[in-house]
């Protein structure tokens, strides 16, 4: 082992120099212009596998963005590994915040800044970096490793729930392992048990066919912008609380020793608040931050455009308004469910002076797993041998559709050893990935493979 940690401890100039050529495939999921990137970045990814050492490595079509699969399964008496992520990246607007070119990836104060660095390229790459130091210092890795990378995360991983159903055999394994999430705080490395899943709408309003002269035609018709504010203010009340009918039945309330050990994590809510440039923080009465951002579910609106927005001012009633809006899922929420309540609930408070148009996007689940297993107690070894520090347990408030997915046809264990910070800007200009956390975290992920080659293989 000594000398795969020394040979990582010598790549470290390598690692950011083949992240930078990883980092410049502009991925982009959502984006059509940028089909040809992603699967150019598919074919980066494949490459890269083949080049570490893995075997079997392929792309597998799928009605959408291909997924990479490669795998080293010598091992027999071992356990296996099932390595999740996904190589598209969020689309980069708005691009004229960023410091530096979003595909051009440079380092500022020890940190890598590129679209994709934290979520998820950095973190695969992470693994991928572990997986090649073991395989070229001892020609074999400890435990089996299947390497399943996907390009449709960021857009909802609409196809793969069919993928996972249909290639059970190819992902057979003991545990899941994902790197795709920030760790809890800055020092403090962290094993995440907890998801929310999310369902997510566009919401059209329509109230004339074209738009009006606002003194000829302004009080005779409904404005299309007041009917869409007047419709959004309705799905929240003052304390924050979700106003659509049946939204609440199915959520787990957070049991009290989950609450106590939620307040005994080192967290600084004025320093949290201040960090976010808030004046002051709002959620739902009765829990605190984490519990709002982790074990409570949301109703966000994304986005919202309607009518003149440029400088100076018109005189107009537009004749559309639209919004994006989305909530977020915690456990035993269902989003089918809540998006027929949310459908249920808006023809019911819209008025007959617009049209509505309601469209569904993607929906993923909440996902919520126990910590104490093997595995777990593993990462746990690892992440204290690679930072130095033994990790706390936290849930997030993001989603990855796919791993209630896993977690329900494979049955195995998951561990979400996440090497991101809070502070990564993720989905926002100025995304960033620490170099110190994640050469920290390559050196944590070949302990990894190595605590978990120890236990014992139920494949
Ligand atoms: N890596 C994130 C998920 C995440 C975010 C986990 C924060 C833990 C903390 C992932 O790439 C992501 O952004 N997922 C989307 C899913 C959506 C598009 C269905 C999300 O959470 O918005
Ligand atoms: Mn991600
Ligand atoms: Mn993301």
């Amino acid at each position: 082992m000594d000398a795969v940690i020394d040979f990582i401890n010598l790549q470290r100039d390598r690692y950011i120099d083949e992240l930078k050529s990883y980092l410049a495939i502009p991925s982009v999921s959502a984006l059509p212009q940028h089909t040809g990137d992603v699967r150019r970045c598919a074919e980066w990814t494949a490459d890269e596998l083949r080049r570490i050492g893995l075997q079997n490595v392929r792309l597998i079509e799928t009605p959408g963005n291909p997924v990479v699969y490669g795998d080293w399964l010598g091992r027999n008496d071992a356990a296996t590994i099932l390595f999740y992520g996904h190589y598209d990246v969020q689309p980069v607007d708005p691009v004229d915040q960023w410091q530096s070119p979003p595909f051009e990836a440079t380092v500022r104060d020890g940190e890598i800044y590129a679209r994709g660095a934290a979520d998820d390229k950095g973190q695969i790459f992470m693994h991928f970096k572990a997986i090649e130091a073991h395989l070229k210092q001892s020609g074999s890795l400890p435990c089996n490793i299947r390497i399943f990378i996907e390009g449709e995360e960021e857009v909802g991983s609409a196809h793969l729930d069919d993928f996972v159903r249909s290639h059970k055999s190819e992902l057979a394994a003991d545990v899941l392992v994902i790197s795709d999430s920030p760790m809890f705080e800055r020092g403090i490395p962290s094993i995440c048990y907890g998801l929310r899943g999310i369902a997510y709408f566009q919401i059209d309003v329509r109230g004339t066919s074209t738009d009006l002269h606002s003194g000829s035609f302004g009080g005779a018709v409904a404005n299309p912008a007041f009917v869409l504010a007047q419709m959004l203010a309705q799905m929240k009340d003052r304390g924050g609380r979700i106003k659509i009918p049946g939204f609440y039945d199915d959520v787990r309330e957070l049991r009290l020793e989950e609450r106590e050990q939620f307040r005994r994590l080192p967290f600084n809510e004025t320093k949290y608040r201040k960090d976010l440039g808030a004046p002051k923080l709002f959620g739902e009465a009765g829990y605190t931050t984490l519990e709002r951002v982790w074990a409570r579910p949301t109703f966000e609106v994304n986005g919202l455009l309607s009518g003149f927005t440029g400088e100076g001012s018109k005189t107009v009633i537009p004749a559309t308004a639209m919004a994006k809006v989305s909530m977020r899922l915690v456990p035993n929420q269902n989003p089918d469910k809540i998006a027929d309540q949310f459908e249920a609930y808006v023809k019911k408070i819209a008025p007959k002076t617009v049209a509505v148009k309601l469209t569904r996007f993607q929906s993923g689940q909440p996902w919520m797993t126990d910590f104490d297993n093997v595995y777990v107690q593993a990462a746990a070894r690892a992440i204290e041998r690679g930072f130095g520090k033994a990790p706390v347990f936290n849930r997030e408030g993001g989603s990855i559709p796919v791993v209630s997915t896993f977690q329900q046809e494979l049955n195995i264990p998951a561990v979400l050893f996440g090497i991101g910070l809070p502070d990564e800007n993720a989905h926002a200009p100025n995304e960033k990935l620490d170099l110190t956390n994640f050469h920290n975290g390559v050196i944590a992920t070949a302990y990894l493979y190595e605590e978990i080659g120890r236990l014992d293989g139920a494949r």
